[in-house]
């Protein structure tokens, strides 16, 4: 389920957000502390609005302390005053009360109050300074303490936090199968805990509404959850697949796939992974059963070490951006960057055995770029700020080929059958890495940047009557390829791993 945190200023626009967010949600959390004025009359409005609500929507009740991360500051008793005023004037489904506040007689006077009102009660702890040890001992004491929903919420410091949450869910599971518990990792590492709160032992997700305002560390709209990260089909326990990268939120994949699995009837659910750790990342797929995944920066040369099966480019390149699952911890290894560089090229009928290409930047784009022309017999000159980079590559490579510096005078002269930009430069949309260099109309101008989807380079080729070939269509291509290696391993029901 999908929990809207409201984060509106008022029971206006707390109630508002609900409304505009409905179709993504299953409950909300009014969230009281967000509120700029927190009277009885605010709590009276509050109530009046959602008599409107039809139909209605179950809500969460939590005017949280700002120690927890909420934005009451104020004294205690007036909190706990407010909240019984709410609690008589609101009817929630559930109140939120802190696990600590629970054991003070006033936490008990208030939980008394919620019980009298037949209100379940989130028993809850926030930890922002990180995942303790002894989580799992730590939730088995929150759970045996009185309350209706043990509530566990942790800042996920790296990839080993995220495991340590999974283990303390499973093991609570083992505990008690029918416990009713939230588990979850904030801040961008703990992403995955929101995407598949299941996973996690968790009752529901929380989500925040558009905007500046987040609920909490990390959390992500309501749509997005649903659409760009198929959560519905992720819960219903869907085929999963993800993007793992750092940073990897902003990523296109995600839409991509979840596009492409419901266009063609698949059940999968296709998320962001990010992490910061491949050894605890490879242990995770293994519990979560990842079937295929898609690496990106930085990660695509440390999954090496966990491939059982790697084609040849992968060896070469000594870079995968594909893992599929073979079996329990046993993972194949792909590159679709090298055919999806390749595709648009095909595309547009361009020559490339016996060709002059330049290729610019030696990173780790340009390996797959360099490698993939000299594939095709296609003779490369690489230029590059760095010139021991451009060197380097080629060797790494077992190569030969000519290195330039940015500056060399040859890039004021030759002409190129292809030149292929790969470094970051024109991201800013201002600048280009080598302007001087000629183009003429029988050139090809590949920019593998795909944000802004023209860059500098790219609009002068286009000036200069060149054929150009954009990023977005090496970023469609590769992803393409990576979909026909994943629909495969989507639409059935999981197998055991
Ligand atoms: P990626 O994996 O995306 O290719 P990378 O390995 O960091 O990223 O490589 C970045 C490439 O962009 C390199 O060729 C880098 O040049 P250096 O090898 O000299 O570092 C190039 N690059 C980045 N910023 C640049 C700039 N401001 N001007 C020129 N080249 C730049």
């Amino acid at each position: 389920m999908i929990c809207l945190t409201t984060t509106g200023g008022s029971p206006e626009e707390a109630i508002d957000s609900v409304r505009s967010n409905r179709q993504w949600i299953d409950l909300f959390e009014l969230r009281l502390d967000r509120w700029e004025l927190l009277e009885e009359s605010a709590l009276r409005r509050a109530a009046e609005l959602l008599r409107t609500l039809e139909p209605r929507i179950p809500f969460v009740l939590t005017l949280r302390r700002s120690v927890d991360g909420g934005g009451y500051a104020g004294p205690e008793e007036e909190r706990q005053e407010r909240l019984r005023q709410a609690l008589l004037l609101l009817s929630p489904d559930w109140i939120d009360l802190e696990d600590e506040v629970l054991e003070t007689a006033g936490g008990l006077t208030l939980f008394e109050e919620a019980k009298r009102r037949e209100v379940a009660v989130i028993r809850s702890v926030h930890d922002f300074g990180g995942t303790p040890e002894d989580l799992g001992e730590r939730l088995e004491r929150l759970e045996a303490a009185p309350g209706d929903v043990a509530k566990y919420a942790v800042t996920t410091g790296g990839t080993a936090d995220l495991l340590l949450l999974h283990a303390a869910a499973e093991e609570a599971r083992r505990r008690d199968p029918a416990g009713s518990r939230i588990l979850l990792g904030m801040g961008t590492l703990g992403t995955v805990s929101r995407l598949l709160p299941g996973a996690f032992g968790s009752l529901w997700s929380y989500a925040s509404p558009p905007g500046e305002r987040l609920g909490a560390p990390g959390q992500l709209t309501p749509r997005e959850l649903v659409e760009r990260f198929a959560f519905r089909e992720a819960a219903a326990g869907a085929p999963l697949f993800a993007v793992l990268g750092n940073p990897v939120l902003h990523s296109g994949s995600p839409a991509y796939h979840n596009r492409r699995f419901r266009e063609e009837h698949l059940e999968a659910a296709y998320l962001a992974f990010p992490a910061d750790d491949i050894e605890a990342t490879m242990e995770l797929f293994d519990r979560l059963a990842l079937r295929g995944v898609s690496v990106t920066i930085p990660h695509k040369e440390a999954v090496l070490a966990y491939l059982d099966e790697r084609e040849p480019s992968v060896e070469a390149l000594g870079a995968a951006n594909t893992l599929t699952r073979t079996g329990a911890q046993r993972w194949r290894g792909t590159n679709t960057d090298v055919p999806g560089f390749l595709a648009p090229l095909r595309e547009e009928r361009t020559e490339l055995s016996g060709s002059r290409a330049l290729v610019i930047g030696a990173g780790g784009a340009a390996r797959a770029v360099v490698y993939a022309l000299f594939e095709e017999g296609t003779e490369v000159t690489i230029a590059n700020r760095t010139v021991s980079r451009g060197e380097a590559l080629l060797r790494s490579l077992g190569v030969r080929g000519r290195v330039l510096g940015l500056d060399a005078a040859p890039l004021r002269e030759e002409q190129f059958d292809l030149i292929v930009q790969t470094t970051s430069v024109g991201m800013d949309g201002e600048s280009e890495p080598v302007p001087h260099l000629p183009i003429s109309g029988e050139s090809v101008v590949y920019d593998i940047i795909y944000t802004p989807p023209e860059t500098p380079l790219i609009l002068r080729a286009r000036a200069a009557g060149a054929t150009v070939i954009t990023g977005d269509r090496m970023f469609r291509a590769q992803a393409a390829e990576q979909f026909s290696l994943f629909r495969p391993l989507a639409g059935e029901s999981p197998k055991p791993l």
